[in-house]
């Protein structure tokens, strides 16, 4: 289901990111609308934690160039620039209006404080709520994301909970404040299939009762497909392809995206879609040795040289007329249109 409104959540344009070396990720420009959910997927380096990272403004020495528009909360006017924000207004919006599951949760969680005092220090920092009304808020938010003693697990330190806990936990720490956008970098990874699933079911559930956007990072398309209003493919640090999931899953444009979804293994009765992401042949070029052509010529089994290596294709909208977003980086996705 796609809520993309006309005027978006979030707008990224041109994001450029480097650590003094080559750009890591390049050219970044994608939307999100309010209560959409995202996903964001790509083989190991292409840039989906450092994008996602530069916009939360939790780059340490990087070098950010682009944009990141995060449009006003609902009544409060005024568009915010998160590029170059300084870092006691960024601050004030992590938690708030955006937030983030860490893609390691176990680091992201004090290992010397209790889960109630971790989760009363984020609603203290976020909203005015002090006393029973704090705890009672805590306890709430625990049993919303599912915790069957909620009051017992305010006591507990995270190393006595188990994995599908301390995942629950950290949702509740990123969604205390209610943000309007929660960046969740691979939130279901470390997890079996089956509290995977009931994550799952948990975060589109919460989307259907905040209206909170989503950018879902993951390695896995079954769960981009269980989860997903959209599909967006990065590629050596670039969006390769920008689809509405029921169109990337049927008619994906990119060749990269046609290679990732035949690779990827059917886990029809698991998910009802497909598994954990399998590289095609071949590897992603590293950052320094991207070159100025198609970076996916060297793995993709279309590739003509005059056409796909004689400069970088642009990222083109392929939508027809009255037809949602859909937008693609291959300089032959006519020809090659099924
Ligand atoms: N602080 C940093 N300094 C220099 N290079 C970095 C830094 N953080 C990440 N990189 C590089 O940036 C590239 C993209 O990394 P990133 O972590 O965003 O990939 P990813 O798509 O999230 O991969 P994964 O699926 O493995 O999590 C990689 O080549 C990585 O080595
Ligand atoms: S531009 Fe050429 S090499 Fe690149 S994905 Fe398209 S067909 Fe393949
Ligand atoms: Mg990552």
């Amino acid at each position: 289901m796609t809520r993309k409104t006309t005027s978006p959540l979030l707008s990224v344009r041109n994001l450029t990111v480097s650590f003094g070396g080559p750009d890591i990720v390049d050219d970044l420009s994608f939307e999100i609308g309010h209560g959409e959910i995202v996903a964001l997927v790509g083989e190991s380096g292409s840039g989906k934690s450092v994008g996602s990272l530069a916009v939360m403004g939790l780059l340490e020495n990087a070098d950010i160039r682009g944009s990141a528009c995060l449009a006003g909360a609902q009544g409060a006017g005024g568009d915010t620039e998160l590029v170059g924000l300084p870092a006691r207004q960024m601050r004030a919006l992590r938690g708030r209006r955006i937030s983030m599951i860490f893609q390691d949760p176990l680091s992201s969680l004090d290992p010397l404080q209790t889960i109630g005092s971790q989760i009363r220090e984020v609603l203290r920092a976020h909203t005015p709520l002090k006393g029973p009304a704090l705890r009672a808020r805590a306890i709430a938010l625990l049993e919303q994301v599912g915790i069957v003693d909620p009051e017992g697990c305010l006591t507990l330190l995270p190393q006595r909970l188990s994995g599908g806990m301390r995942q629950r936990v950290m949702i509740a720490l990123a969604i205390a404040a209610e943000p309007d956008l929660l960046f969740a970098d691979e939130p279901t990874t470390a997890l079996d299939v089956t509290v995977q699933a009931q994550v799952l079911r948990l975060l589109k559930g919460l989307r259907d009762q905040t209206g909170m956007a989503m950018v879902f990072i993951t390695h896995n398309l079954a769960v981009a497909s269980a989860i997903a209003d959209r599909v967006i493919v990065l590629y050596a640090g670039q969006v390769v392809e920008d689809a509405p999931a029921e169109v990337f899953f049927r008619r994906p444009a990119m060749p990269y995206s046609r290679a990732l979804l035949s690779a990827a293994p059917r886990l029809e009765a698991v998910m009802g879609g497909y598994g954990h992401l399998e590289a095609p042949r071949g590897q992603v070029p590293s950052p320094g040795q991207r070159g100025t052509a198609c970076r996916f010529a060297s793995r993709c089994d279309d590739v003509r040289e005059g056409v796909c290596l004689a400069a970088m294709p642009p990222l083109v909208s392929i939508a027809g007329p009255g037809e949602t977003n859909h937008t693609v980086r291959c300089a032959r996705w006519e020809e090659l249109a099924p």
